[in-house]
């Protein structure tokens, strides 16, 4: 084994000459004061304070110095470093304060000033569509007229010539609220809006033009088709001389005023025991008017290639509901009509789900907007 050299003299070590150590502890000082942020710090760190950094390097020297040599180059070396290092930390935390103070001038949330509590939302289709609708006989002259949603069974059914135990009354699968008691009607949750035709005459003197929309309930499944609430839009004209022709004039007015010029309306047989004659009452397709039929080059989704979509029910107005109203039926006659607003709306605004109507997800009706 070799004997120390004791010759080694560091000040011919180059990295550990003092000029050497000083000139690079000031540059490390100068671009540690030049650092503008804290990634450039991060750089500057490892260029200068890290292990491959000339300070770190000329420390490594020392190892291979005789003992008497060791001491003064590891304080040159060591102060040098400790003066990086305290610069480093005083550099970083000015920078740190700094950032500090910029990302609460920038990210200040102010929050005295007015925001919108209430964001805005947008009013139901059904009611902005019924409105539409009531609109458009307002405007020839009709009244708006209401009832209760909770009926008496005289006025959702008898009254409208369904006799007690008839089969019609199971047309409609009602929700009742109170058997009948005694001579008492019973009580329903009204399962069409059909009852305000009843009260409307009894109410009023002929001539009568009522329109009455609202809410009527079903034990129907909530499906993609039915809800158990659900709208209709009833129409009564009761004056003298109305004919079927007056009927189906009104009808082709209300789908021109709501679907456009050229539209029109067809009448269908059925049955309802409170009209006589009574029809289904369709309309003409306002997406193909009719073209997809017997054209499969030109299908239609909205009415099937059928040409005609299925609006609701109508007819003359039974004699013996008029009797059972308290208007003579020699002299007046009158007609009707009722249809979901449901339905409409569905065909009207492609919409494919009637659950999407009663969820009440505003994502559904914002698209609507507010009008009025
Ligand atoms: C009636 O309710 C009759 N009162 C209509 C009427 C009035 C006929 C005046 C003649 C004179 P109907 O049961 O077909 O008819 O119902 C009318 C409309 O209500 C249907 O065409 C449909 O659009 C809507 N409707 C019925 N049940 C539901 C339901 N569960 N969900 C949504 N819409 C429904």
């Amino acid at each position: 084994m070799s004997a120390p050299n004791k010759s080694y003299d560091p000040v011919e070590v180059e990295a550990l000459k003092p000029e050497e150590i000083a000139r690079v502890r000031d540059e490390a000082l100068a671009a540690i004061a030049a650092a503008a942020d804290l990634d450039a710090l991060r750089e500057v760190k490892a260029a200068h304070a890290g292990d491959r950094s000339p300070l770190a390097l000329a420390n490594r020297e020392i190892g291979a110095l005789p003992p008497h040599a060791k001491a003064d180059a590891g304080k040159r070396v060591g102060q040098a470093r400790g003066q990086v290092n305290q610069a480093l930390k005083a550099r970083q935390e000015a920078l740190e304060a700094e950032r500090d103070a910029r990302v609460l001038v920038e990210e200040a949330v102010d929050v005295s000033l007015p925001y919108d509590r209430r964001p805005a939302g947008a009013r139901h289709p059904i009611t902005t569509l019924s409105e539409r609708i009531e609109d458009i006989f307002v405007a020839m002259g009709y009244e708006v007229a209401e009832g209760p949603e909770v009926e008496a069974e005289w006025f959702n059914f008898d009254a409208l010539n369904f006799p007690p135990d008839h089969p019609a009354r199971e047309m409609q699968d009602t929700f009742f609220v109170q058997g009948p008691r005694g001579a008492d009607s019973g009580v329903v949750l009204r399962t069409h809006t059909s009852p305000v035709q009843v009260r409307s005459m009894i109410d009023r003197e002929p001539p009568i033009y009522v329109i009455c929309p609202g809410r009527t309930f079903r034990t129907d499944e909530l499906d993609a088709t039915h809800t158990p609430v659900f709208s209709q839009v009833e129409l009564l004209a009761i004056d003298e001389g109305l004919t079927m022709a007056d009927l189906k004039g009104t009808l082709d007015h209300m789908v021109r005023a709501l679907f456009g010029e050229g539209m029109s309306t067809r009448l269908r047989p059925a049955f309802f025991p409170f009209t006589e004659p009574s029809a289904e009452m369709d309309m003409l397709c306002f997406a193909c008017r009719g073209a997809s039929v017997g054209n499969p080059d030109n299908p239609c989704r909205t009415c099937s290639s059928e040409g005609w979509i299925e609006l609701g029910g109508c007819g003359m107005v039974n004699p013996r509901v008029l009797t059972a109203c308290g208007v003579d039926p020699e002299r007046y006659s009158g007609f009707a009509f009722g249809f979901g607003i449901e339905r409409m709306l569905m065909f009207r605004h492609n919409v494919a789900d009637m659950r999407d109507m009663v969820e009440g997800d505003v994502r559904f009706t914002r698209p609507f907007g507010m009008e009025i």
